[in-house]
């Protein structure tokens, strides 16, 4: 713990997860919880569910799920003390100097430290396009017709020359070597130790949502290559979940988000006022990115480079947005190539008008497959068609599949009932009309295989919890070493602990665990649904079945471990005589 468990509680207590979920998520009183829209995954129905007494969310349908600090981990990208710090505030509890214990200590110093130092190298950077050194960089940007303002708002800089400048100032202000490799702003070379990554480019930093500079992008002025350097990542600097421009695009409240490929392209739109503009970092698109766009935006108006490669990116985020359920639309820029020639040569109103033009993303993909097929000839036209169908099955609710057809009919001349009745002969085929909509970001894991033998500890656990009344009437049968996943064992120690105390705190048992990864199985634990069972009589043979079968797993685990472990025979000895009895006795749940 980075401090001491009884603040950590306090700060948990006082701020009640459903009043701080609400803030995030749209959430609805079910029953004795809350449900809302998964902010974790894409769905349309709501599996994402919060629970006021137990103080936890769990999404039944991806498997987030933890306490109010790994909400706000998980949502905002925090650490844990950062979470502790924004509940603290929250709850106008003041929070003293952490106590870290040497790892956490070690890794959020380092964090702190990559922040600092890629601030300063922000500052320095920005210091020097101001100077007599920086009037290349500068006279670069203003070419460019960036204006001062816009200069000043995007924070950019120029690194020097010389290649140990930074390296240089950061040391004389006690960096250490090592720190700035880390960073990405300096490497090591045999001959010349430690050298500035960047010089002679105009220097782009690049801000997470809380404007804090997390890496940098730098361009040669003129040709070279490579045209843009950036950082590599770090353990701030994660590509696949941040997007440039966005700490300004999050409050533009366009409605919209328009995506962009460079950096050149975003501060061009911004200058022009559209503030919605963001763009990938030197890397495609990626669904975490999608993920974090849905939290602003319902729509997002692709604004790609007009050339091969940039349709063809294009073609790819279309299908990551509409996995995220972000409708896309796809603007035409032609007969420029991109947003910043477009803004400079035809202004912001004609921008405008391709905004309200912008392509809808599925007649884009569309014209787009219509190039490999020649209409003239009836037997690529047919195939051509088919490709049609196929994709049209991808909508998987009916209403929209529908209004597509009726679209795509109108607009390529085919028969609307000929083309329904292609769609419908193809998904009968493949059996993939509906096809399920599965997270895929990574982000989420569902339990994995093995769930023979951690179901019924998971399913009594959660039974515990909901009946705590059971408890002295399992706990001669049962011990927490029955408990044969390390996790799980975990939790039922301080669990029975309470239980014997008479007092159980789920969002606390959550908390024990440090690993974000742990904390959502831990949430799972509580949240593992118990089948709705008519009788009583059939619910005290579920729970029977549940008993037995934990203590049958744990006398085949200790029996495998009998040749190496003295104390396994003892618990195997005891296993046995438990099972013999629970076969023979009756657990009543009154
Ligand atoms: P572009 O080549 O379209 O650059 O690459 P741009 O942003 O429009 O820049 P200008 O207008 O030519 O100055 C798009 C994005 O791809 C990444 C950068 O993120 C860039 O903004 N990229 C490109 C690199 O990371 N490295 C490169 O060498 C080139
Ligand atoms: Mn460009």
């Amino acid at each position: 713990m980075f401090y001491p468990e009884e603040l950590v509680e306090e700060v948990r207590t006082k701020n009640d997860i459903v009043d701080v979920i609400s803030g995030y998520v749209k959430l609805q009183r079910r029953g004795s919880s809350y449900l809302g829209l998964c902010p974790f995954h894409n769905e349309k129905t709501p599996s994402f569910s919060v629970s006021g007494s137990k103080q936890i969310y769990h999404c039944f349908g991806c498997g987030a799920g933890g306490n109010v600090f790994t909400f706000l981990m998980e949502y905002e990208n925090y650490s844990f003390p950062e979470a502790m710090k924004q509940l603290a505030e929250r709850a106008g509890v003041k929070l003293p100097e952490a106590e870290f214990d040497e790892e956490a200590k070690k890794r959020e110093g380092r964090r702190a430290k990559l922040l600092e130092v890629n601030k300063e190298a922000a500052k320095y950077f920005y210091y020097q396009l101001r100077s007599e050194k920086g009037q290349a960089g500068y006279r670069y940007l203003k070419g460019r017709e960036l204006t001062d303002d816009t200069i000043h708002r995007f924070g950019l800089g120029f690194s020097n020359m010389t290649s140990d400048d930074l390296t240089k100032y950061l040391k004389n202000k006690g960096y250490p070597d090592k720190l700035l490799c880390e960073a990405g702003l300096a490497g090591f070379d045999e001959k010349y130790g430690t050298r500035d990554k960047f010089w002679n480019r105009v220097m782009f930093p690049i801000q997470d949502t809380n404007h804090r500079v997390i890496g940098f992008g730098g361009r040669v002025m003129g040709e070279g290559k490579p045209k843009y350097l950036n950082s590599q990542e770090t353990m701030i600097f994660d590509k696949s979940r941040n997007l440039y421009g966005l700490n300004f695009a999050k409050s533009s409240r366009a409605g919209n988000i328009i995506l962009c490929e460079g950096y050149m392209d975003v501060i061009a739109m911004h200058q022009a006022g559209f503030t919605q503009a963001v763009a990938s970092l030197g890397t495609s698109f990626t669904e975490g990115q999608a993920m974090l766009l849905r939290r602003y935006a319902d729509e997002v108006i692709l604004a790609y480079d007009s050339d091969d490669a940039g349709v063809k990116a294009a073609l790819r985020a279309i299908g990551i947005l509409k996995e995220a359920g972000l409708a896309g639309r796809v603007l035409n820029l032609a007969p420029w190539k991109d947003p910043d020639e477009f803004m400079k040569n035809l202004g912001r109103e004609a921008f405008e008008e391709r905004i309200r033009q912008a392509e809808n993303s599925f007649f884009f993909e569309l014209r787009i497959l219509q190039r490999n097929y020649d209409l003239n000839d009836p037997e690529s036209k047919t195939r051509f068609h088919r490709e049609i169908a196929r994709k049209l099955c991808g909508f998987s609710e009916e209403v929209e599949r529908e209004n597509y057809i009726e679209a795509v009919a109108q607009r390529y001349h085919i028969g609307f009932e000929n083309l329904r009745k292609l769609v419908y002969a193809y998904a009968a085929r493949t059996g993939m009309a509906a096809p399920a909509v599965r997270p895929k970001s990574g982000i989420q894991k569902k339990p994995d295989g093995g769930d023979n033998k951690k179901k019924p500890q998971r399913l009594l656990l959660t039974w515990l919890v909901e009946e705590p009344s059971v408890y002295p009437k399992i706990k001669k049968y049962i011990s927490p070493r029955d408990f044969t996943e390390d996790l799980y064992k975990k939790i039922a120690e301080k669990l029975f602990q309470g239980l014997e105390e008479g007092h159980v705190e789920p969002a606390a048992l959550v908390g024990l665990f440090e690993d974000e990864e742990e904390q959502r199985e831990a949430a799972l634990v509580f949240n593992t649904k118990i089948d709705a069972l008519r009788s009583r009589t059939e619910q005290e043979k579920a729970f029977h079945d549940i008993v037995v079968s934990v203590k049958r797993n744990s006398l085949e685990y200790f029996g495998s471990l009998m040749g190496a472990d003295v104390s396994a025979l003892n618990q195997v000895i005891e296993g046995k005589k438990a099972l013999e009895e629970l076969s023979k006795t009756h657990i009543s749940l009154d």
